[in-house]
């Protein structure tokens, strides 16, 4: 069985139409990276999978772990081991992460039908997790992402994707805004939470930087809705000498 399967898929964003026929296979134990130009359909892929509400599927279909994704509520996407990376986190006010992050993991363990964590289990998951990206512990007991720095917003959201444990990880540009030393942690975060036979991700990425340290088994490009070039990780090195118009 695929881990994603990703036919012919298309989708409008306010009637406009993005996605025009992309089609795509990840399997298990892969890492596939996603590169493209500036409007090219590649956040919106992501909204598509993961559900977001304005996202209108006109056509195609995807199959995640043998069930029909586009057929189940956000919910139950993250339940069945689906975690969406965003290109620009949102700021929550007045909830804090952790007490976000609690209700999130016990959301999606009762989803599938699942025993809560006690609040000592949960504290000890988000506690290793936050050492896995060097968080401050304090820094999660402030409101989910208000005065975070950017590259604060997304290590914190690597301990979101630590502590879901998902299957697959759609990761939109976790790599924009990192500083030097914040991009290897994360990099070797999503290697130590995703680099598993059981597990695969899809990184978003404009930079070979990200790839130095999360190595992807399969590059693409995504232009104009669709893919439009695929090759091993020699092409994102291909992309960045010679830009788009050259390669794809
Ligand atoms: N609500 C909307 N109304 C109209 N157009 C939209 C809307 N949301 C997205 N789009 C358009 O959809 C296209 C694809 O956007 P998307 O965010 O998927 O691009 P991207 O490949 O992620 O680009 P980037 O590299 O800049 O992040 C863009 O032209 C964008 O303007
Ligand atoms: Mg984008």
């Amino acid at each position: 069985m695929t881990m994603l399967t990703i036919e012919n898929l298309q989708a409008s964003v306010a009637d406009k139409p993005i996605l025009k026929g992309l089609s795509l296979t990840i399997n298990p134990g892969e890492i596939h990276a996603i590169m493209g130009p500036n409007g090219a359909g590649k956040s919106t892929t992501g909204y598509v999978l993961g559900g977001r509400p304005g996202y209108t599927v006109t056509g195609g279909s995807v199959e995640f772990m043998g069930q029909d994704l586009l057929q189940l509520e956000p919910h139950e996407r993250a339940a069945a081991g689906l975690f969406l990376g965003f290109q620009y986190p949102v700021e929550i006010p007045g909830v804090s992460f952790v007490q976000f992050l609690r209700e999130a993991a016990n959301a999606q363990r009762k989803g599938r039908g699942e025993e809560p964590l006690s609040g000592g289990e949960f504290l000890k998951l988000a506690k290793e997790k936050a050492a896995l990206l060097r968080m401050d512990m304090d820094m999660l007991k402030r409101p989910v992402n208000v005065g975070f720095s950017g590259g604060e917003k997304k290590r914190a959201e690597m301990v979101q994707m630590g502590i879901l444990d998902p299957k697959l990880a759609i990761l939109d540009e976790t790599d924009s805004g990192l500083d030097i030393d914040a991009l290897r942690i994360c990099g070797e975060g999503i290697n130590s939470i995703m680099r598993a036979p059981d597990k695969a991700v899809l990184l978003i990425t404009h930079y070979q930087r990200l790839l130095d340290y999360v190595k992807p088994d399969f590059v693409h490009v995504l232009a104009g809705g669709r893919i439009v070039k695929s090759g091993g990780p020699e092409l994102a090195l291909e992309l960045e000498e010679q830009g788009y118009e050259a390669v794809a």
